[in-house]
């Protein structure tokens, strides 16, 4: 079985492809390097069960000759879609980022899963579609849903472009809805952005709004254990499961003093302003995953357990480098 992700040189791409890998089924992946790398793929590149190029996805003329070329030396039975935009701010400063690299990803991926039969895809979706819905827990069947960032509201639109796909062409859609993930190779994200800063200005750390922020962290090993275990249980031709910690999260106060303890113990921790880290940041949620857990999945991380973890790994990835 070959499947194929897009996304895979990114921060979960490269986890999904090496336990895919594990699994036994082959890999073939693209992406554009616009924020994965290269060195992210030198783990996977020593298995001679997964093949890489390196394709602009937003280039329908392209994907197609490179699919074309994977497909016929391996027919490719299910699309994991991972490529996106993952800088949010950028999306605010300039709508077309997640026009191009969060929905035209997806829409010219489902062009081709038509044009060349691929009946499967499992999307990357994101807790930004639900908008900010203050204390109402988020479920998977709440509404209506209002994005806040254009990130979220592509992914929507994305989410739509799949339903309306699988009504008139898949076989199956598994949409797959994460918190905010962490570990490594670490691209993006709040536990990086503090380590750099602290590295560069080890006698302080500024950080954006207030800190109370709170959300709830999933580190990516759990994320891709619970996307193939509902791959391997659901059995529902479209689904859409929330995947994330099981607790209410931690604050971005407690990641701040986490990372500072880690990397610069004397540093000053200097907040902002407001409870929101930028236009579009939703400033609180409480995500469900009762779904998941009815599905009989259950993370073994907490939260606060989960940043631990990953801080410790960010740090070693950011001092070998
Ligand atoms: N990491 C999180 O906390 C989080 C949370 C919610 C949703 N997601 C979603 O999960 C998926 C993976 O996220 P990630 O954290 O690994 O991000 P990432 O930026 O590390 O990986 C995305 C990959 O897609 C590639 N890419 C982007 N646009 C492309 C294009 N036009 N053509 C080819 N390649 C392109 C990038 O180079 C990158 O390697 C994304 O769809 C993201 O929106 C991530």
């Amino acid at each position: 079985m070959t499947v194929f992700i897009t996304g895979v040189a990114g921060f979960v791409g490269t986890n999904l492809a090496a336990a895919l890998l594990e699994r036994g089924e082959r890999v073939v992946g693209f992406d554009n390097f616009c924020r994965g790398s290269e060195a992210n793929l030198a783990g996977l590149r020593t298995n001679p069960d997964f093949m890489f190029e390196r394709v602009e996805l937003t280039d329908i003329a392209a994907y197609r000759s490179a699919l074309a070329r994977a497909h016929e030396a391996d027919p490719i039975t299910e699309i994991w879609h991972m490529a996106a935009n993952s800088d949010i701010p950028a999306g605010i400063a300039d709508p077309h980022v997640d026009l191009g690299d969060t929905f035209m990803t997806t829409f010219n991926t489902l062009l081709l899963m038509r044009e060349f039969g691929v009946g499967t895809i499992a999307f990357a979706s994101s807790s930004a579609i639900y908008g900010d819905l203050g204390e109402r827990p988020l479920v998977e069947n709440i509404g209506p849903l209002f994005p806040i960032s254009n990130y979220g509201a592509m992914k929507l639109a994305s989410e739509a472009a799949i339903s309306a796909a699988v009504e008139s062409d898949l076989e199956r859609a598994l949409l797959f809805r994460f918190p905010n993930v962490i570990g490594v190779p670490a691209t993006h994200g709040v536990i990086l952005d503090f380590v750099r800063k602290l590295q560069a200005t080890p006698g302080c750390l500024d950080v954006l709004g207030d800190g109370t922020q709170q959300k709830s962290y999933l580190h990516v090993e759990e994320l891709v254990d619970a996307m193939l275990h509902i791959r391997d249980h659901d059995n529902a031709r479209l689904s859409c499961y929330n995947i994330g910690a099981a607790d209410d999260g931690v604050t971005v106060r407690f990641i701040a003093e986490t990372v500072r303890d880690r990397v610069s113990p004397q540093a000053e921790i200097r907040y902002g302003e407001g409870n929101r880290g930028w236009v579009g940041d939703v400033p609180k949620f409480v995500y469900s995953i009762d779904k998941l857990l009815a599905l009989g999945w259950r993370p073994k991380l907490g939260s606060a357990a989960a940043v631990r973890r990953a801080v410790d790994q960010v740090v070693e990835q950011e001092t070998t480098q």
